[in-house]
């Protein structure tokens, strides 16, 4: 704020002033200190806003105390003079604050343009567009191939029930097949219905899908599995599966073997070799365990630096994924007549499989996000 050094806060008998022709001096030196005042200003709003406050500002401005103590106690033969010159003094203050007004105004709006000037030429931002993840690729080739054989994809939730992860699967409490598989039970409020397990296969949405549709049943499975494995090159306690079925009025294990050897080939090329092992699952019967020869050493089950494959243990063959046809048991737990229907199931390991395709040698690749990794598969 800035000081008034003027005698407005007196009348003009205290200031001793009686004469008309004394007063056009005074409010020449009023006008003076104003003109002073803001010839000192920089055109920036707060000094301008200051300025308007202290001059004419409704309690405390000169022209207001001018106003009040010449203008209403002057006597009579001063008024119309005071009148007047007060009129005059306030046109120039209004106009001179207004052009200030209109200089700091101007100002503020040049440095704004300036601080947002936008530089046409300079390069744009460029953001970094992602891709799907390997595993997301390798699941949606699967899924091309058989929805493109007339399998249709289907989904089911990562957290079961004991009896659609385990027993609809024919896998009674106490099975010791439950030992390979038995997972991460949750932990319940206590009074919730229980208990609920992150699923170990994605096995249980057989049993879901037949629940709900007869047959004929063509449909691929994908999703995320969990089980308590401890992690290594081939092993993560979390992984992901298709699990393929087929069930209709006369499926028969050529279908079975066709269909699987038809996917291999789709996936692998031409020539890649497969083999069926006898193997066990509660849920099918009979079962295969499916294995390809192996990628890293060819088949030959020797590592290139002369030694014993490790990706295979010197087998030449690695284990892709387990299937069967559909054990009749099972079809006991969904109303289906196992005397009128036939069907085969599988369950591929998708990391194992990405593995192999694309020469990954640890599974945990998958699962660290490092772009450097993920980069290579766009
Ligand atoms: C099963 O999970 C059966 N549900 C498969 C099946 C479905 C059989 C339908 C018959 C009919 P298995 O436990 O073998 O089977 O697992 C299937 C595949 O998952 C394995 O071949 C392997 O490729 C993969 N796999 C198993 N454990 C792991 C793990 N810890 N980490 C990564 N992949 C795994």
């Amino acid at each position: 704020m800035p000081t008034i050094d003027n005698p407005t806060e007196k009348t003009l008998a205290e200031l001793g002033l009686t004469s008309s022709s004394e007063i056009p001096a005074l409010f020449a030196s009023v006008r003076e200190q104003f003109d002073r005042q803001l010839g000192a200003k920089t055109a920036k709003e707060p000094e301008y806003l200051a300025m308007h406050y202290a001059w004419l500002g409704r309690k405390s401005g000169v022209l207001g105390a001018i106003t009040d103590n010449w203008l209403k106690t002057a006597p009579p033969a001063l008024k119309p003079v005071v009148g007047q010159s007060l009129n005059e003094l306030k046109r120039h203050i209004e106009s001179s604050l207004e052009s200030f007004r209109v200089a700091v105004e101007k100002t503020s709006t040049e440095s704004v343009a300036t601080r947002e000037k936008v530089d046409l030429s300079l390069p744009g931002v460029i953001r970094p567009i992602g891709t799907h993840h390997l595993i997301r690729q390798v699941f949606q080739e699967i899924e091309d191939i058989f929805v493109s054989i007339g399998f249709s994809v289907v989904e089911g939730p990562e957290i079961e029930t004991p009896y659609y992860n385990f027993e609809a699967l024919n896998i009674p409490e106490f099975h010791p097949v439950r030992d390979d598989m038995d997972t991460f039970y949750l932990e319940l409020p206590k009074g919730a219905p229980g208990p609920l397990l992150l699923r170990t296969h994605t096995s249980p949405v057989q049993i879901r899908t037949m629940e709900k549709r007869q047959p004929p049943v063509r449909v691929i499975v994908p999703g995320k599995v969990y089980r308590r494995d401890n992690p290594d090159a081939t092993h993560s306690f979390m992984f992901h599966q298709i699990e393929g079925l087929a069930v209709d009025s006369d499926i028969t294990f050529c279908d079975f073997t066709g269909t699987i050897d038809y996917f291999v080939k789709q996936f692998f090329g031409e020539s890649v070799k497969t083999r069926f092992r006898p193997s066990y699952f509660p849920f099918t019967e009979p079962s295969v365990e499916f294995d390809v020869s192996c990628v890293f050493c060819g088949g030959s089950g020797t590592a290139k630096s002369g030694g014993t494959c490790g990706k295979c243990k010197g087998s030449g063959w690695i284990e892709l994924f387990g299937a069967g046809m559909v054990d009749p048991a099972v079809y006991g737990f969904v109303n289906y007549d196992p005397k009128k229907v036939s069907g085969f199931a599988f369950g591929i390991g998708i990391d194992r499989l990405a593995m192999l395709k694309y020469g990954i040698d640890d599974i945990q690749a998958f699962f660290q996000n490092d772009v450097r990794f993920l980069r290579q598969f766009p």
